[in-house]
C-alpha cells in the first residue's frame, strides 16, 4: 500500500526521491548510533560545491549522549517547532561559512552549497530508514551560542532526526492530521522552460 505522504510522481524518480518526505513525529525510543550518523555526513561530504568550498559545517547534538546540548538547541527553537521536535532524538545545526577560505571574499554560492550537502544527507537518511525534518523557526542568536558557533559562520538550519514514530503521539491535532496529508507541488512544466522564460518544454 502507498504512503499517502508518497510523491505521486508524474514521471519516474527513485524510489528514495519519491518516498522521503518530512515527519514530525519521531520514534524517541528507538537509538540513532553514530554509525548511522557518519554515514549522513559522508554522504554530505561528496556533495559538490563551488570551488569545491564544502562550506557547511555541522554541530550534532545526540539527546542520548550529549542530553544537555540536545535540550541547549532544542530551546533554540520557536515555540511551533518544540511542539513536535522535542522526540527526536537527534538535533543537528547545520552552518554556513560565508567567506571563501582562501581570499575571505564574500561566498555567495554558502547557502546554494551548503543547500546540497543537506540535500545529500537527507536521501541518505532515506536509504536508511531515517526521517529528518529541516527548520528555519530557530532563534540563530540562542543556537549561535549554544552551539559555539564562531564569526563568519552563521547558522542556517536546524534538522530533526531519527527514525519515523507514530502521528498520534503528536501533541497538535494539526501536526497529526499534517503527516497523512498529501504533499502537494507544482507542476514541473510551471517551473522548466523551453529556450526562454515562460515558454512551455
Ligand atoms: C530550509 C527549510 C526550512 C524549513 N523550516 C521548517 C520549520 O521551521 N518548521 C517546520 O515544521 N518545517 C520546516 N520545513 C519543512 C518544510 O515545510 C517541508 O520540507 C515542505 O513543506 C515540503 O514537505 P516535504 O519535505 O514533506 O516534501 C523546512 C524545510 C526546509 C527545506
Amino acid at each position: 500500500m502507498t504512503h499517502p505522504k508518497h510523491a505521486a510522481a508524474d514521471h519516474e524518480v527513485l524510489d528514495l526521491i519519491r518516498e522521503r518526505w518530512s515527519p514530525r513525529a519521531f520514534d524517541a525510543a528507538r537509538p540513532v548510533s553514530m554509525d548511522d550518523l557518519w554515514r549522513l555526513f559522508e554522504a554530505a561530504r561528496w556533495a559538490p560545491s563551488s570551488r569545491n568550498e564544502q562550506p557547511w559545517r555541522f554541530v550534532v547534538t545526540h539527546r542520548q549522549q550529549s542530553p544537555e546540548a540536545h535540550q541547549a538547541l532544542y530551546s533554540a527553537l520557536g515555540a511551533s517547532n518544540q511542539a513536535w521536535a522535542g522526540t527526536a532524538p537527534v538535533l543537528i545545526l547545520a552552518a554556513v561559512q560565508l567567506n571563501v577560505e582562501q581570499t575571505g571574499e564574500a561566498n555567495r554560492l554558502a547557502y546554494y552549497d551548503t543547500g546540497q550537502a543537506v540535500a545529500f544527507l537527507t536521501l541518505q537518511a532515506q536509504s536508511q530508514g531515517l526521517a529528518i525534518r529541516q527548520m528555519e523557526g530557530f532563534s540563530h542568536t540562542i543556537a549561535r551560542g549554544v552551539c559555539q558557533v564562531p564569526d563568519g559562520f552563521e547558522p542556517a538550519v536546524v534538522m530533526a532526526v531519527g527514525y519515523p514514530g507514530l502521528p498520534e503521539a503528536l501533541a497538535s491535532e494539526k501536526h497529526r492530521a499534517a503527516e497523512v496529508t498529501p504533499r502537494r507541488r507544482r507542476r514541473a512544466a510551471d517551473f522548466v522552460f523551453n529556450g526562454a522564460w515562460g515558454k512551455t518544454l
